[in-house]
């Protein structure tokens, strides 16, 4: 195992910012875990990054950053109905999820083109046009670093919720995430009643459905929409879709007729939140390096050389119009180190 020191993590992160590592490493199999916490020498500080793309670095990182390289498809088990596949958690997510429409295994196709690793797909319980990663996730396997012992979750204890799991909550910062076991469906069923991906099927004239078609929809309207981390710094959307009060909300519509809401249960509604931001005006705002995106209000972007404190601050900008109008409060998604 090597490890460096001052290491710059720009390429490493989709917002492209510039701070140092006190120290780094790539995490290529589970034994090194163990080599880690045995190494006196080494800070017992760790932080985790996967494609690094749902952070926001706003300062110079103590501690040491492993970058997981755990890799490996594996079929662990299958039946006439369906197939369980063990992931190595650093394997890039688009790239299982067109090895299975390669197969033929349905499940994760609505989920193509999301940036970042399959471990990071249980943390934030990644989701995309009516599909979240808890509805295939069977296990998750960690190492975990108080019991220094690899531990299995099942589904129900990961406590999937809404970009939100066990793994934000009681577990942060006491497991390393080394692989995932997924169950994909060998006949598949379509989820296609997300408004944008109907629109798009219907205008790319599919003649038969195929998990191959939601996917090429998929990356359509993502291509279209969220920037390319490759040519503009940015890590998806940066806050949640908040959930409010259904009394709340039908206060809100008497000033604001049109705003959008989904129903969330409970009483509650889900409020897209890029519609709030676009209302208070700042699609498309730049201010020096950092900026809002023009065609998605959801996502922050790094134009070029722009801080995350800058970004940070940009965020916090916004969160405060957003109250101040709508008397609701922006949740960040991205973590922030
Ligand atoms: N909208 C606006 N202005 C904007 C953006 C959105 O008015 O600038 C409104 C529109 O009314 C639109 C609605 O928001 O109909 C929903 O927009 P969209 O379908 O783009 O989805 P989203 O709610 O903004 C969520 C996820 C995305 C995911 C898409 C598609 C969250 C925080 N974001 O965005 O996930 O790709 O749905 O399912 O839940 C991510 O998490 O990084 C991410 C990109």
């Amino acid at each position: 195992m090597q490890i460096q020191q001052n290491v710059s993590l720009r390429p490493f992160n989709t917002f492209g910012i510039d701070v140092p590592a006190e120290y780094f490493t790539s995490i290529t199999d589970i034994a090194s875990l163990q080599e880690l916490m045995d190494d006196a020498k080494l800070p017992s500080v760790r932080h985790i990054l996967g494609g690094g793309s749902n952070v926001l670095l706003t300062k110079r990182v103590n501690g040491i950053v492993l970058q997981n390289r755990l890799k490996g498809i594996t079929v662990i088990k299958e039946d006439d109905a369906h197939v369980w596949l063990t992931v190595g958690s650093g394997e890039v997510w688009h790239q299982l999820v067109m090895f299975a429409i390669n197969s033929g295994w349905a499940g994760i196709e609505n989920l193509a083109l999301i940036p970042g690793t399959v471990g990071a797909a249980p943390i934030q319980n990644i989701g995309a046009y009516g599909v979240e990663a808890k509805e295939t996730i069977g296990t998750v396997t960690a190492w975990h670093w108080q019991e220094k012992a690899l531990v299995t979750y099942n589904n129900s204890q990961c406590s999937f919720g809404y970009r939100d799991s066990i793994f934000k909550h009681a577990l942060k910062d006491q497991v390393f995430i080394t692989s995932v076991t997924f169950r994909l469906n060998k006949q598949p069923v379509y989820k296609i009643s997300y408004g944008a991906i109907t629109e798009e099927l219907e205008r790319m004239h599919i003649g038969t459905m195929s998990i191959r078609a939601i996917a090429n929809a998929v990356i359509a309207i993502r291509t279209s929409k969220l920037p390319d981390p490759a040519q503009i710094g940015n890590a998806g959307s940066f806050f949640k879709n908040p959930t409010i009060a259904k009394e709340h909300y039908d206060t809100l519509l008497i000033d604001h007729p049109g705003m959008p809401s989904y129903p969330a249960g409970n009483s509650t509604v889900k409020v897209p939140a890029g519609w709030l931001i676009e209302q208070c005006g700042w699609k498309g705002y730049r201010n020096g390096d950092a900026g809002v995106h023009s065609r998605q209000a959801l996502v922050l972007v790094n134009y070029s050389n722009a801080s995350g404190d800058q970004i940070w601050r940009l965020s916090q900008q916004i969160v405060d119009s957003v109250k101040d109008k709508y008397s609701i409060e922006l949740e960040r998604e991205v973590q922030v180190w």
